[in-house]
């Protein structure tokens, strides 16, 4: 039988997709991290589906859940938090049920950067000023960072970035990223965007860690840092202009 990895969103409970959804709907068996996937988002699990939170799981014990429904002839849904590309630990657990010859398919979410943009109401990519996100993080007790990958690294590009898993370290970001942004950089910081309790943080470089700690809001954040995150001062994308020729809008035509 199949194991059915989703990404289940950033936390509304209608913020994962219909395929999403109604694969966690046909499956008896649900295994969720329970840190961050609302209890809400279990509700679309069938009458009798044995439901599993595999935060205090380790791998072994979440692939000893996924071979005993295969052998049971029985599908898993197995949710994790925004999109499994980044950060979700999907790779593993994939890499396990490869060598166990138990097939899987894999359904994409919406990941907390576009959650968090939304939570702003920003485009993070805006024409002369940023034209690239960076999705990055500062090393965790989990997970190093490779020695290449240092903040300074992507902040030497100018890029809009995306700095997740660190508001416990937000002092460290500043210092990193101030010589390259300067101080009067806007940040802004959201908490558990799209949950009920959403706080969104605005400021700047020289600002930021203060504010976060006046909040005393500490997990589950996502860290913005870039020119687009405040400025009303760039150009317009030549996509709409008058006079761009192009493919569904030819110069001339109606
Ligand atoms: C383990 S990563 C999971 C990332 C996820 N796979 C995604 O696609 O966004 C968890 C980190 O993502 C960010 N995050 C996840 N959900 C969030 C939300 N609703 N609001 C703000 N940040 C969130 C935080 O930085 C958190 O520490």
């Amino acid at each position: 039988m199949t194991i059915h990895f989703i990404g289940a969103g950033p936390g509304a409970p209608d913020l994962i997709t219909l395929r999403g959804r109604d694969l966690i709907a046909a499956c008896p068996v649900c295994l969720y991290a329970g840190s961050l996937i609302p209890r809400a988002m279990l509700d679309w699990c069938p009458p009798g589906a044995r439901i599993v939170d595999t935060a205090p799981l380790d791998l072994d014990a979440i692939i000893a859940e996924m071979q005993a429904a295969h052998e049971a002839g029985q599908e898993v849904a197995r949710l994790h938090s925004g999109d499994l590309s980044i950060w979700s630990a999907a790779g593993e657990q994939m890499r396990r049920l490869d060598a166990l010859g138990i097939p899987y398919s894999a359904t994409p979410g919406v990941p907390a950067f576009a959650a968090a943009a939304a939570a702003l109401k920003r485009e993070l990519t805006l024409p002369g000023l940023a034209q690239s996100l960076v999705l990055t993080r500062t090393s965790g007790r989990a997970s190093a960072m490779p020695e290449k990958e240092k903040l300074a690294t992507f902040a030497a590009s100018g890029a809009t970035l995306a700095v997740h898993l660190s508001i416990h370290v937000i002092e460290q970001v500043v210092t990193e990223l101030s010589p390259f942004y300067g101080a009067e950089c806007p940040v802004a910081v959201v908490f558990r965007a799209s949950w009920p309790d959403e706080r969104a943080l605005r400021g700047t470089l020289a600002t930021i860690a203060e504010q976060v700690r006046e909040a005393a809001l500490e997990r589950t954040a996502l860290i913005l840092v870039g020119p687009a995150l405040a400025s009303s001062d760039f150009g317009e994308s030549a996509l709409y202009s008058t006079g761009y020729d192009r493919r569904f809008r030819p110069r001339g035509g109606v």
